[in-house]
């Protein structure tokens, strides 16, 4: 059998495109950005994910990655204040930016912030994997807009995915971070 070539004048066949090398300068960016207050610059190829930028060469594992497909909300970060998925977006879409993780939220020496609070009064996790995405999908909530409504955090929380919870203590918490009624108070009346 002969060896594939590309063809080309609209005859049928299959088209072998040249692969680029992976060095090509023009696939590298020199981007500036503020990581938790922080400024930051690197050089990154175009295709690099904005979580793996964080977790590869920052170092801020926080930032969890679960479904890499935009549907499990793990990798939730704050960009320019407004809650994104870290793992469909590229780290050069972040130049310029003000990009906030979970680490970002209190430092080990600052107390926590209320929604941290909230979710350690109430537990509101199991095996932890989850909660920086929810941690991070709320953090961007309490900065938009008036305070949520209880309706509006249960529909802000179908963002992220939790695979231990059955949801019962996270929703507490989110309640409970934004001074609404325990949810399960009206169960009990
Ligand atoms: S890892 Fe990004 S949404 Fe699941
Ligand atoms: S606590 Fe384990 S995935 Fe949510």
């Amino acid at each position: 059998m002969g060896a594939l070539h590309m063809s080309s004048g609209g005859s049928e066949g299959p088209i072998h495109p040249a692969t680029p090398p992976l060095s090509e300068p023009s696939a590298w960016h020199d981007i500036s950005l503020t990581v938790n207050g922080k400024p930051v610059s690197a050089q990154v190829e175009s295709r690099l994910l904005l979580s793996d930028f964080l977790r590869h060469r920052l170092r801020l594992t926080g930032t969890h990655v679960g479904c890499e497909q935009g549907s499990c909300g793990a990798c939730s970060v704050l960009l320019d204040g407004l809650t994104v998925r870290s793992c469909l977006t590229l780290a050069v879409q972040a130049n310029g930016r003000d990009l906030r993780t979970v680490e970002g939220l209190a430092r080990p020496d600052e107390p926590l912030t209320a929604l941290q609070q909230a979710f350690h009064e109430q537990h509101g996790m199991q095996c932890g994997f989850c909660t920086p995405g929810f941690l991070m999908s709320l953090a961007g909530l309490a900065e938009h807009g008036d305070a949520p409504s209880p309706d509006e955090v249960d529909e802000h929380l179908t963002g992220n995915f939790c695979r231990c919870t059955g949801y019962v203590n996270i929703r507490k918490a989110a309640r409970q971070a934004f001074g609404l009624p325990d949810p399960e108070a009206a169960n009990r009346d």
